[in-house]
């Protein structure tokens, strides 16, 4: 049976601005973020501490955690030693690392093989725990890699293991590019529902690329996953994965789980609202439905 209730994790201001070539003003983004808490987004992606010559955009990091602090979850992505620094020093109190799957990915994404991040991610995963943090692994390229194709769920599966060996609180799985359908879908999440220990989070990671990221979703429902991530307008795209587009949009998300009757919290005028504080920053159209159709009518 499918859940009652879901947890929207807000991607957006991370996932959503992160590859868009205009700088948003600092401003912009602190109002984004506070209006999609007036939509009662518990879960959020607030920014990363990642190279600012690599990630232009993410380099007020720093200014936008200062602002937007509260008592949600409110997590700051760090792919490295440097990056999880910059984080005790914030304040902020959960953490996103990330990974991919394949090799390749990932040392276009952050310049390091696979295994050469997940040993230099363990003893600070550690040490976060043992400060009381919350720890979230993304790991990506969990079924596709624009580089390497097709990825074998045997090694996505290796690497969540090897995540909750370390203690990770939860394993964030993604589709990078969007190449993911239903069934593959389907049959990863129910593998990864034998993962000890048995209360990490298991969360959805869709991105929209090629128009399966609700099917997915809905797939991923049937296998029991009750928490996805997802971006208010559908913005979003990793620099370092050709032709990956948007995440699924929030809005849209939440249209269809409330319409099956499932519970989110969120309310949908409000996300909405929230498009248009960053909609006219944008140089790229707005990959989502509900949106478009609001704006239209
Ligand atoms: P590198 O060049 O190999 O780094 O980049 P390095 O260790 O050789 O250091 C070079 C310089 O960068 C040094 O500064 C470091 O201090 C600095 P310098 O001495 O030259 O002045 N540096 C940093 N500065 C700020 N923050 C840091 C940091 N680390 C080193 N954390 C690095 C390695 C990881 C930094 C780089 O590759 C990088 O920043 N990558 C960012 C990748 C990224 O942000 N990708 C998008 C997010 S992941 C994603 O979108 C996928 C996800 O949505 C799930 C999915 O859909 O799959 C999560
Ligand atoms: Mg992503």
């Amino acid at each position: 049976s499918l859940p009652d209730k879901v947890t929207i994790i807000e991607v957006g201001p991370r996932d959503g601005l992160q590859n868009e070539k205009n700088t948003i003003p600092t401003e912009t983004k602190i109002q984004f973020i506070k209006a999609l808490k007036q939509a009662n987004i518990q879960e959020m992606e607030l920014t990363s501490f990642v190279s600012p010559k690599w990630v232009p955009q993410m380099k007020d990091a720093d200014d936008v955690i200062e602002q937007c602090l509260d008592n949600t979850r409110n997590f700051v992505l760090a792919p490295n030693q440097k990056g999880v620094e910059r984080f005790y020093q914030s304040g902020a109190n959960d953490i996103a690392v990330f990974v991919g799957v394949s090799n390749t990915f990932n040392k276009k994404n952050i310049n390091k093989s696979t295994d050469e991040s997940l040993e230099e991610l363990k003893p600070l995963i550690a040490d976060l725990k043992q400060n009381g943090k919350f720890v979230r692994a993304c790991v990506s390229t969990a079924f596709y890699c624009p580089y390497e194709g097709k990825v074998p769920a045997e090694k996505t599966i290796k690497l969540c293991e090897a995540f909750a060996h370390c203690g990770v609180n939860e394993l964030s799985v993604a589709d990078t590019v969007g190449m993911a359908t239903p069934k593959e879908v389907y049959q990863l999440f129910n593998s990864l529902k034998s993962i000890q220990p048995k209360n990490i989070l298991i969360t959805g990671h869709f991105h929209n690329t090629r128009g399966t990221a609700l099917a997915n979703i809905y797939a991923s429902l049937e296998a029991g996953v009750d928490r996805f991530d997802s971006s208010a307008g559908g913005l979003g795209g990793c620099p370092f994965a050709p032709g990956a587009t948007g995440n699924v949009a929030t809005e849209d998300v939440l249209y269809m789980l409330h319409g099956m009757g499932i519970d989110t919290g969120v309310d949908i005028e409000k996300v909405i609202h929230a498009v248009d504080v960053v909609a006219p920053f944008m140089t790229r159209t707005l990959d989502s439905k509900l949106y478009h159709l609001q704006k239209a009518t």
